[in-house]
């Protein structure tokens, strides 16, 4: 049996799980699932990185000792993930002892090998990003380039990965094989930073400024630099060196991550892989980031996407669909809320939800819910089939490749061009007129598409794809489905199935709206709907300000003038004057109610009300778009 193997990075535990980790683990599974779809043996590794001074002072922060923490945050990590779906085989975590273990005989072979060697070092430590940094790295001003913080510098001996080495054989292996590093514009990226000189790698931290790591092997004074025990979870988790797993996976090995995290996984780890006489891992998958709301995701500015909050509210299967169809792996992307809500409810509850009800209504109502056998295929029916053969080959290619958005983009062309079969077909119309062969290969041609894409849905929404298998009254088993048999038959759905009554996969939803403060303004109930006739009572007017001025011992009212077309400008007692200078509003054209019964205001008599948004430190007047006729009627 064919063999695939892929991995996450393993997360810092210094955060909860967010948006960004939920979206390299759902693709991971996705990729996973695919490829047990077409009948490989796969190996999905996921874990927690746990050493290092940033876990150390996270856990410092929280009052904690190292271990504490560590376990309360690995835990919450490996315990998000099964509610997302996500199935991995095995979770790694850098403090057991199992993957200690393998650090350390790792370190032994490149240590014998001549690999390692004990130096002096002399440069600007970050203690944010737990690195050197050279003096050309450096900010303008000298500072950190990721924390913007002054580095110290520091004279240390330590150990060194004797990188340079290796840099040239790596350079030839990426040139060799396109697809090492995936991606293109990454590969370009790597290949230029290996232009530089990028020397040894510094592998190890003094005791006497970090404990909280792997001891050297041949130096206990010593514990390992983070990345250089964090990498080695690759292989630890195959049980490296003796087990059959990494025989077995590492072959056809992939590594998924983002952008953030090239450079260790594209330079350090390969190198450090030929330094202990070890074949590569087969390939990088490296994504972009994701934003929300237009913005960099960060705890400070309270924006942190939630993975399982949005589950609880929105469902899960359309959070998994969204991130893999939104994205386009390599590019960063934007999350909105607003933008997930509109394609669930266009792609999931309008195209496919819809589809699927309506196909097993009609099946209910002609055929009591019996799958139908096919008669005589039309023109039509051939067009459905090519086109679904080819959206299905599409999709698994696209997929197979890491083209999500892509993959999913083809399968929908096929949703798509069911719901315009059925428009075409017209079955109430055949059922009507008696034509029960007719509607039999009609209903056939329908259900056979739709089990198709349930199939093909699994690796994106598993259980959704599972719910429609069966109630297509078609079991679901792994060891029966063939992908690749679904890019080249059509007709595996056998009649006189029965299928289920009614189905609501995605029932449509309404943006809920809860996190920013400015949403909750928006958000703001309404209280009493009126009528149409109650709103057309109201006569909305563009006026053009004419005039203004303060009113004597009012903080909050101006007296202004505002030209309606009427023969004088009317004069509007407005409560404005703690937003606006009487001059700043002369010229500018406002929406007033007209009709509004003339009332005494401060002894002035104010002959309608200029419509204006008033938040707790701020008023925004309603203006229209463009300059329009002073009395142009609003409605
Ligand atoms: N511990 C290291 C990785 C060691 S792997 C041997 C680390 N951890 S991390 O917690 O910072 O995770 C970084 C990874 O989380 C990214 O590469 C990506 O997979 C995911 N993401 C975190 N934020 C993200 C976004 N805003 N957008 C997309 N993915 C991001 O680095």
């Amino acid at each position: 049996m064919s063999t695939f193997f892929v991995s996450t990075p393993i997360y810092y535990v210094n955060a909860e799980p967010h948006l960004g980790h939920a979206y390299t683990t759902i693709v991971a599974d996705a990729i996973a699932r695919f490829y047990k779809l077409n009948g490989y043996e796969t190996f999905f590794l996921t874990g927690t990185d746990e050493h290092g001074d940033k876990i150390v002072q996270a856990a410092e922060k929280q009052g904690k000792s190292p271990q504490e923490y560590v376990d309360k945050i690995s835990s919450i990590f490996k315990n998000t993930w099964p509610g997302l779906e996500i199935e991995y085989n095995y979770f790694i975590r850098t403090t057991s002892e199992k993957h200690k273990k393998v650090v350390q005989a790792f370190l032994q072979k490149v240590y014998d090998n001549g690999d390692i060697y004990f130096g002096e070092y002399g440069g600007y430590y970050c203690f944010g990003c737990e690195r050197f940094y050279t003096e050309k790295e450096l900010t303008e001003d000298g500072l950190c380039p990721d924390h913007l913080t002054k580095p110290t510098f520091l004279h240390e001996k330590n150990y060194f990965f004797r990188m340079s080495k290796y840099l040239e054989p790596l350079k030839e292996h990426i040139q060799k094989n396109p697809n090492f590093i995936w991606p293109e514009r990454y590969k370009n990226e790597v290949l230029g930073l290996l232009k530089e000189d990028l020397g040894d790698l510094c592998i190890s931290r003094p005791k006497s400024r970090l404990t909280w790591g792997i001891e050297l092997p041949f130096d206990n004074n010593f514990v390992t630099y983070v990345w250089f025990d964090a990498l080695i979870n690759y292989i630890s988790a195959l049980d490296w060196p003796d087990g059959k797993k990494f025989q077995k996976f590492w072959p056809n090995s992939y590594h998924i991550v983002a952008k953030d995290i090239l450079k260790p996984h594209a330079i350090f780890w390969p190198t450090m892989l030929m330094a202990a006489g070890l074949p590569l891992y087969k390939g990088l998958r490296v994504h972009g980031y994701w934003t929300v709301d237009e913005t960099k995701m960060s705890k400070s500015l309270g924006n942190v996407v939630k993975p399982l909050d949005l589950k609880d509210k929105y469902g899960l299967a359309p959070f998994r669909y969204f991130l893999l169809r939104e994205m386009q792996f390599g590019l960063d992307a934007n999350f909105s809320e607003q933008a997930f809500v509109n394609r669930l409810n266009s792609d999931l509850a309008n195209d496919l939800g819809n589809l699927f009800s309506r196909v097993l209504t009609m099946t209910n109502k002609y055929f009591e819910g019996i799958i139908p056998a096919p008669e005589t295929l039309s023109e039509k029916e051939m067009e459905v089939q090519n086109i679904g053969l080819e959206s299905v080959a599409n999709f698994q290619n696209l997929f197979a490749r890491f083209l999500f958005a892509k993959a999913l983009e083809s399968l929908w062309e096929f949703v798509r061009y069911l719901n315009k079969y059925i428009d075409d077909t017209t079955p109430w119309a055949l059922a009507k007129q008696g034509k029960t062969n007719r509607l039999q290969t009609v209903i056939y041609t329908l259900l056979e598409g739709l089990r198709k894409i349930a199939i093909h849905l699994w690796p994106v929404m598993p259980s959704v794809s599972e719910k429609m298998l069966k109630q297509l009254g078609v079991s679901f088993s792994l060891t029966e489905i063939e992908l690749l048999k679904e890019s080249k038959e059509w007709g595996l759905l056998q009649s006189g199935l029965k299928v289920a009554k009614k189905s609501n996969l995605f029932p449509r939803q309404e943006l809920k709206l809860n996190s920013n403060k400015e949403q909750k303004v928006g958000a703001k109930k309404i209280e009493q709907f009126i009528s149409f006739e109650d709103f057309k009572k109201l006569d909305l007017r563009v006026g053009r300000v004419v005039e203004a001025k303060r009113i004597e011992k009012s903080e909050k009212l101006l007296e202004v003038k505002v030209d309606v077309g009427e023969d004088n400008p009317r004069q509007i007692i407005a409560g404005i004057a703690k937003y606006f200078q009487p001059d700043d509003l002369i010229d500018k054209q406002v929406v007033i109610v007209a009709n509004l019964k003339p009332r005494k205001i401060f002894g002035k008599v104010s002959e309608g009300m200029i419509l204006a948004v008033n938040e707790k430190d701020n008023m925004a007047l309603l203006t229209p778009s463009t300059q329009v006729k002073p009395g142009a009627k609003v409605s």
